[in-house]
């Protein structure tokens, strides 16, 4: 095996199948009191980054693309997503859409715009890898706004549900312990 090799080239749906057999996710993400969107199996998570197992069930539920605050990698292991991706009004050609189907290796930059806006029927699932944090902070392309920081995009008191986004009013949900808070 070259020295160059990664776990982009060598993971498997297999392996991901396997763990994913063995185990429950280690965490649930989405808005309290509604089915998670994301559920994650973590492989590992220290200060140099993380290698996740992501089953996509459904899309990113803001309607604004976001950017993150690593460089990542997504391998697409089963089914396929489709990803919005750009700033409305200032990048060019804006935004657009791209369709990753399994064997795709997607990787993005801090600054790589985007959103989940369509998953394979029967979810999509994915090894994702990110680096160490690289910038403060990240958050919500907004059509009038600009950047605006996910402390201000988000609900404070349910962090996986659009607070006062990008000027919206929000509708309050019921509690749900076991779903993690926060966007993905
Ligand atoms: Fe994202």
């Amino acid at each position: 095996m070259s020295p160059k090799t990664s776990i982009l080239d060598t993971f498997t749906l297999s392996h991901a199948e396997r763990i994913m057999a063995m185990r429950d996710p280690d965490e649930l993400i989405g808005q309290r009191g509604m089915a998670p969107y994301l559920r994650r199996w973590i492989l590992e998570r220290d200060d140099r980054g993380a290698v996740y197992i992501h089953e996509i069930l459904g899309p990113d539920p803001s309607p604004e693309t976001h950017n993150h605050p690593w460089v990542s990698s997504a391998k697409v292991l089963k089914g396929w997503y489709e990803e919005q991706r750009g700033r409305p009004y200032l990048d060019t050609p804006g935004t657009y859409v791209t369709k990753l189907h399994a064997g795709t290796v997607k990787h993005r930059r801090p600054d790589d715009w985007h959103r989940i806006q369509r998953v394979a029927p029967g979810g999509c699932i994915t090894l994702f890898v990110t680096g160490p944090v690289l910038q403060d902070g990240w958050g919500f392309w907004c059509p009038d706004k600009g950047y605006v920081p996910k402390e201000e995009y988000v609900d404070p008191d349910n962090p996986g549900a659009i607070g006062a986004g990008c000027g919206e009013a929000l509708n309050p949900t019921p509690n749900d312990a076991r779903t993690r808070e926060g966007f993905q």
